[in-house]
């Protein structure tokens, strides 16, 4: 038997006050999820057998403590085929003539790479729409839309990139330090918010991307999400991995 650093009660309780921020503890990663629930309570100087009760009258540790939990890991272009899907079945359809801009929401951007993928793939494949293109980047971490502005990638993350497209639209900064030319930055807007507690202005997007968000949602705040999203969209809008 494995010794646990909780135990069924507490993990239970945990579960249920990170339910209030929307994250599903899941059974199957609990030794994950406790082993940094102890580091937080660590790092804040904090009794574990305490820290529900505090989480429990303090939005803002509550917050700090879901941050700690969820993975921010993201690279370029990630999961390719939903780019490709972008622009060879989504976009050629919502182009019009007079050309009206075009609204692409990044929901859950994390450091950037994923706003940043969909404008390279916007110049390469269909340039003559670029400039109508507007690109916004949102995430519930003030850490990760700091990062994603400042826009400072290490070799790892740009690693499914193609390298002559590494050399047209990133600057080197050091051997393993590169960071997006002005023109990929140019039209792309990082906001922080939490898409469960702000409502997105109502149709607004013509696509919105949400992907390897949901996971670490509660089935109540995938839904939440989910009636958000469709009510942002534009009429005919499309939602890539909801
Ligand atoms: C694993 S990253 C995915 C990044 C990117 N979408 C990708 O697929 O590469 C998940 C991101 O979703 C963000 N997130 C989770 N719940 C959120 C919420 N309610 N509002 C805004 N962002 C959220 C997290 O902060 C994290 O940075």
């Amino acid at each position: 038997m494995t010794s646990r650093i909780l135990n069924s009660f507490q993990f239970n309780l945990f579960q249920q006050i990170l339910a209030m921020e929307g994250l599903d503890l899941t059974e199957n990663i609990r030794e994950v999820f406790e082993l940094r629930i102890q580091r937080f309570a660590i790092r804040h100087r904090l009794r574990l057998d305490q820290l529900p009760y505090l989480l429990k009258e303090d939005e803002t540790l509550r917050i700090a403590l879901a941050e700690s939990l969820i993975i921010h890991e993201s690279y370029f272009y990630r999961e390719y085929h939903h780019f490709n899907a972008m622009i060879h079945h989504i976009l050629p359809k919502r182009a019009t003539c007079p050309a009206r801009p075009i609204s692409i929401l990044s929901a859950g951007c994390a450091s950037g790479e994923e706003a940043y993928s969909i404008r390279i793939c916007i110049l390469e494949a269909l340039p003559h729409l670029n400039p109508y293109i507007e690109i916004t980047g949102m995430d519930r971490s003030e850490q990760m839309i700091h990062a994603a502005r400042t826009g400072h990638y290490s070799i790892y993350a740009l690693r499914e990139i193609p390298d002559h497209l590494v050399e047209k639209y990133f600057i080197r900064e050091t051997s393993d330090l590169f960071s997006p030319k002005p023109d990929i930055r140019k039209g792309i807007n990082f906001f922080q918010s939490d898409l469960l507690k702000e409502s997105l202005n109502k149709k607004a997007y013509d696509i919105i991307f949400c992907r390897n968000v949901m996971m670490y949602l509660t089935t109540g705040a995938r839904e939440k999400l989910k009636c958000n999203f469709e009510s942002s969209l534009k009429p005919g809008g499309r939602g890539v991995s909801f």
